[in-house]
């Protein structure tokens, strides 16, 4: 895979998720279904005005820019009019930027597309009003341009414009793809990514490629060799031993040493009570011997506690409900052994 050259002095500040954004169809990693579907629909002159959605890193803005590269070629500025519909949310702008760009003929080459291409993105941000008015904009100037819409939530658009369009949802990044992806921008940027630092990179990013690349970049920074050690510093994300650490003191300690020690945990590490929730989960999935009903107490607690933490309670208050949801469990444990 060609890729741009390799950090000088002058490209070393560009953001690697910018410099490794895939620069043509064949580039975007997975979704290989959904590219192959689009490519024939542009080919065959036949594409449909296009909602592309899925969780945020997956590939949909790059996709639609590398279609629009590879039917316009250096047409492509003229041709596309590219909006975000998070900065511009008003409708009176989108419409008055879409009526400026689509009631001016555009001269592409003559065997491109007869159509131009209006691309709003994060489309979900638009309020229902101006979602109400876009459907008759997209059905005005339907005839002379098509539509991509890219949006994280489809939920969020009302039923009009999706049935306007042809749905393709872009699911997180496959463990493998990812991984490969990685490993190639390391190579291309000379970083001493070690396996470990690898898995441990895609672990936490969760299928979302800009986070991957975006955490790789900052790691990069600061340490020579990006390893699982590095990753988890750089994040502040807490390590598979601290997790198994909290757990224990969580199953065996009094409830104010269980307190204490995640406290401490948490300062040692900077590990946000948030993260820390969340990789307790897996956890407590996996704790032998307990009756379903106890687990599913548990983990009802820690759900309730991740929200109240993410509506911004404190964090210290809600270490004891961390600590509460797993008091029971082991009063649970302790009497299955009796
Ligand atoms: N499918 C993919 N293949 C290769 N790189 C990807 C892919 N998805 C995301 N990336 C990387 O993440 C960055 C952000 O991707 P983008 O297409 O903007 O994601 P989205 O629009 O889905 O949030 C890209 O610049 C690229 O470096
Ligand atoms: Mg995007």
């Amino acid at each position: 895979m060609a890729h741009a050259p390799s950090s000088s002095s002058a490209s070393s500040n560009v953001p690697w998720v910018e410099k490794y954004r895939p620069k043509n169809l064949d580039e975007v990693a997975a979704h290989k279904d959904i590219v192959d579907t689009i490519k024939r629909l542009a080919r065959e002159s036949k594409l449909p005005h296009l909602l592309l959605y899925g969780p945020p890193g997956t590939g949909k803005t790059s996709t639609v820019l590398a279609l629009a590269q590879s039917m316009y070629g250096k047409h492509v500025k003229a041709m596309t009019l590219s909006l975000n519909a998070s900065d511009d949310r008003g409708i009176d702008v989108v419409r008055r930027q879409i009526q400026d760009f689509a009631s001016t003929r555009r001269l592409g080459s003559d065997d491109g597309p007869a159509f131009s291409l209006i691309i709003l993105d994060e489309c979900d941000a638009m309020t229902r009003e101006a979602q109400m008015a876009l459907r008759r904009v997209i059905e005005k100037y339907a005839k002379r341009t098509r539509f991509a819409l890219i949006c994280n939530q489809v939920s969020r658009l009302i039923p009009a414009i999706q049935s306007r369009c042809t749905r393709f949802r872009f699911a997180p990044l496959p463990v493998d793809c990812a991984l490969a992806r990685v490993k190639e921008v390391a190579a291309a940027e000379n970083v001493e990514l070690t396996d470990g630092g690898a898995s441990a990179l895609v672990k936490l990013s969760q299928g979302d490629m800009r986070r991957v690349l975006n955490t790789l970049q900052s790691a990069h920074l600061a340490h020579a060799k990006v390893d699982e050690e590095a990753v988890y510093a750089t994040t502040g994300a807490p390590r598979p031993v601290d997790t198994e650490r909290a757990m224990k003191s969580l199953l065996n300690a009094s409830v104010s040493e269980a307190v204490k020690d995640i406290r401490h945990l948490q300062e040692a590490r900077g590990i946000s009570l948030l993260d820390l929730v969340r990789e307790l989960l897996p956890y407590t999935m996996r704790i032998q011997g307990v009756p379903s009903g106890a687990r599913a107490r548990c983990l009802a607690n820690l759900a309730d506690t991740e929200h109240r933490i993410s509506l911004g309670c404190a964090e210290k208050t809600q270490i004891g409900g961390v600590v509460a949801a797993f008091v029971e469990l082991r009063d649970e444990l302790v009497a299955v052994a009796q």
